[in-house]
């Protein structure tokens, strides 16, 4: 073999904040293809990955979770390497952005920009929640939609008219965390301006992507480029900016730097400014322009070299639609290893892959016969039909091939460069076409043969027609090992060796012991598919996705139930019970309110919280209201403010049971005052 070549590659880096699905699985697993691909052909290749970690929604989460952003990002990191391993997907480093050398390299990189002159200054107003203390990212923040009017539209793009904005350009906004009003307030931020590098970028994309990429991205290039918010305002779970207190770089600089980071955690520094190594980013879609636009220009003004390709793919779709939560096609990696072998989606994803941006359909019923028909019964077929045969009735020997037995191995051997032609294109789905093809032509030689007659009256005959079946399965179990490389290890056993490259497929297996035969891929069932799909849906009001509009909703009916309705309310989930936020409050006084039959007026101290005026449909079960001053409640403290006609409502008492029965409110302590105690 020529020169070898030194390669460095990368997927994205999944955010910390939710758990690896199959959408993900279409581009760790097309990467894993490929670097196997690269190391088996001799080549120096080094693949890096690592958790993005930064960001609001990390900060929000670990805040619902009552933990720290380090904990929730320790957590999903080792959460994401067991399930990127159990799938066979194996990184030389997959690190996190949250590291000593990501923090450094970010410096260096935006030091370098600015000293350049590529950094401004401007004001924007954006919109601020007083509550949640804090400026609120376009997907935290939902109103009335400036171009179309449509309710519960997010702060960057409306669903229903397609029309963009800026967030505080919304009616009506909402806080989404908390459901309070944002207000409109002045911010300043650091911008990366992009049009000094115009004439370098629009040179230096079309030669570093696909054309359809590089067109879409060029039609920019008609007009001045715009600048690059890369600031963010505390809080923030990030890295602060050099020379900017309280200032924060948005995920989004220190993420792709995230990428060298690794590198260089993995003792490779070296390889990615160094001319002779090729580098290359497998992306999907969407972050196309963070990728082939920002990152080439960050890294051109630091002195580093861009990427060599930037490899796109499109998105998955189940069934021919979007992942959804309620149908049960939203499936985590988890949630697919407890119900099927990773080997089959492998397998799957392979059989579709062509290395476009096109979307990807995992069609159920297709893939479970594409596996059976295809990975099980015509490519294991031969070995497991073969191997046991040989090992059953053959003593285990292989022979020696005769002239058709070694024209069909030769047929296999000769498919090796088309096949590593396709790997390398990243046509994955041309080398299962082709590595099939050479399958039918084994299983075609196998039958006409008939072994399984021949064995009963000419042993010598049927050795030698079983060692040329062996030998082309050999062969193409090497071609697989990049997409199945546990089953090609299984294989390798099988005859007896210790390490298979690209090269090992031009050799033959005669006249030696064949290994004990081990099972080494079965079919699946559907049933299997059916309980992994049941095992994935989310039932009504179980999502984690609920609006909060939808959440103060069902928090009014879970209270109106407990005051009005005997009748029990639908089940709920834990997930709905783990929202409330529940306190305790001493009632410094409570009092009827005029004009109103059914309220009583609440203040709470509630200590660290300080007062909250609650409005409670109670005042039936409280003749004296006054009784209730000095008792402690329970209440929900994050239930939205509630604007009443008497007044806002910050807050919701918990009562029980039926009023003036044998109903109250829930009281830690009942001593004081009077009243009922419910449990
Ligand atoms: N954290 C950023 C990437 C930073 S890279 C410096 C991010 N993370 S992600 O978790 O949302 O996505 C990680 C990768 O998975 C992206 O390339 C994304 O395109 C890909 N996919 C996420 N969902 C996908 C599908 N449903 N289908 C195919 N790929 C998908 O973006
Ligand atoms: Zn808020």
């Amino acid at each position: 073999m020529g020169e070898n070549r030194r390669i460095v590659v990368t997927s994205a880096l999944p955010y910390a904040n939710g758990d690896i699905h199959i959408g993900h699985l279409v581009e760790y697993i097309q990467t894993d293809f490929w670097v196997r691909f690269q190391k088996m052909r001799g080549n120096e290749c080094v693949y890096v990955c690592a958790d993005d970690t930064h960001g609001t929604p990390i900060m929000i989460r670990a805040r619902k979770e009552g933990i720290t952003p380090e904990e929730l990002i320790a957590r999903s990191h080792a959460e994401h390497l067991r399930d990127f391993t159990d799938f066979q997907i194996k990184f030389d480093n997959y690190y996190t952005t949250n590291s000593p050398e990501n923090r450094e390299l970010s410096e260096r990189i935006y030091k370098a920009a600015e000293a350049k002159g590529y950094i401004t200054r401007r004001t924007t107003p954006q919109l601020y929640c007083g509550h949640c203390k804090m400026f609120l990212p376009d997907r935290f923040v939902k109103g009335v939609c400036p171009k179309c009017g449509a309710a519960d539209q997010y702060g960057d793009s409306c669903d229903k008219c397609g029309a963009t904005y800026g967030a505080e350009e919304l009616g009506s906004p909402k806080c989404t965390t908390c459901g309070g009003t944002p207000v409109v307030k002045d911010s300043e931020h650091l911008y990366y301006e992009l049009e000094p590098q115009h004439e370098y970028l629009e040179k230096w994309i079309p030669g570093h992507t696909t054309s359809d990429v590089s067109n879409k991205l060029l039609e920019w290039f008609r007009e001045p480029l715009r600048g690059w918010c890369i600031s963010r305002d505390a809080p923030y779970f990030g890295f602060e900016i050099p020379g900017c207190k309280d200032k924060y770089f948005y995920v989004w600089v220190d993420a792709p730097v995230g990428y060298i980071a690794s590198l260089k955690n993995a003792g490779r520094f070296e390889m990615w400014n160094d001319e002779n190594v090729e580098l290359y980013h497998f992306i999907g879609k969407d972050i196309i322009r963070f990728h082939c636009l920002f990152w080439p220009g960050m890294l051109n003004a630091a002195g580093f070299k861009g990427p060599t390709k930037v490899f796109v793919h499109g998105f998955l779709t189940v069934n021919g639609e979007k992942m959804s939560k309620s149908k049960g096609t939203f499936v985590s990696a988890r949630t697919y290893l407890d119900n099927l072998p990773p080997e089959a989606l492998r397998y799957y994803y392979a059989a579709k892959l062509g290395g476009t941006t096109d979307d990807m359909d995992l069609n159920l019923a297709d893939f479970v016969q594409r596996v059976n028909s295809d990975l099980v019964g015509k490519i294991t077929n031969i070995a497991s039909r073969g191997g046991q045969m040989l090992q059953k009735k053959l003593g285990g020997m292989l022979g020696t091939m005769d002239d058709e037995g070694r024209a069909l191995v030769r047929k296999c051997i000769d498919a090796g460069e088309t096949v590593a032609k396709h790997y390398e294109d990243r046509r994955f789905n041309q080398a299962v076409v082709e590595i099939c093809r050479l399958a039918d032509a084994a299983n075609e030689y196998f039958d006409r043969r008939e072994p399984w007659k021949t064995v009963k009256s000419d042993e010598e005959a049927t050795r030698t027609t079983l060692t040329a079946a062996l030998n082309a399965f050999r062969i193409i179990a090497i071609y697989l090992k990049p997409v199945l490389p546990a089953y090609a290890d299984k294989a390798m056993k099988l005859f007896g060796e210790s390490e298979w490259n690209w090269e090992s497929a031009a050799r033959t297996k005669e006249n030696c012991a064949l290994g004990e035969y081990e099972y080494l891929a079965s079919r699946i069932d559907p049933k299997q598919v059916e309980a992994m799909i049941e095992a994935a849906k989310v039932k009504p009001g179980e999502s984690g996705e609920v609006s909060h509009e939808s959440r103060a909703s069902k928090n009014k009916s879970a209270a109106k139930s407990a005051v009005e309705a005997p009748a029990l309310k639908p089940e709920i989930a834990f997930g709905d019970f783990e929202k409330l936020d529940l306190r305790v409050g001493v009632v410094e006084s409570c009092e009827t309110v005029p004009k109103s039959s059914k309220l009583l007026k609440f203040v709470l101290d509630a200590g660290p919280l300080g007062k909250r005026t609650i409005f409670s449909g109670i005042r039936g079960a409280y003749p004296e209201p006054e009784k209730l001053v000095g008792r402690e409640v329970v209440f929900v403290a994050n239930l939205a403010p509630r604007k009443m006609s008497v007044g806002v409502s910050e807050g919701m008492i918990l009562y029980a049971g039926e009023p003036g029965t044998n109903g109250g409110v829930l009281s830690p302590t009942a001593e004081a005052g009077g009243g009922t105690q419910a449990t």
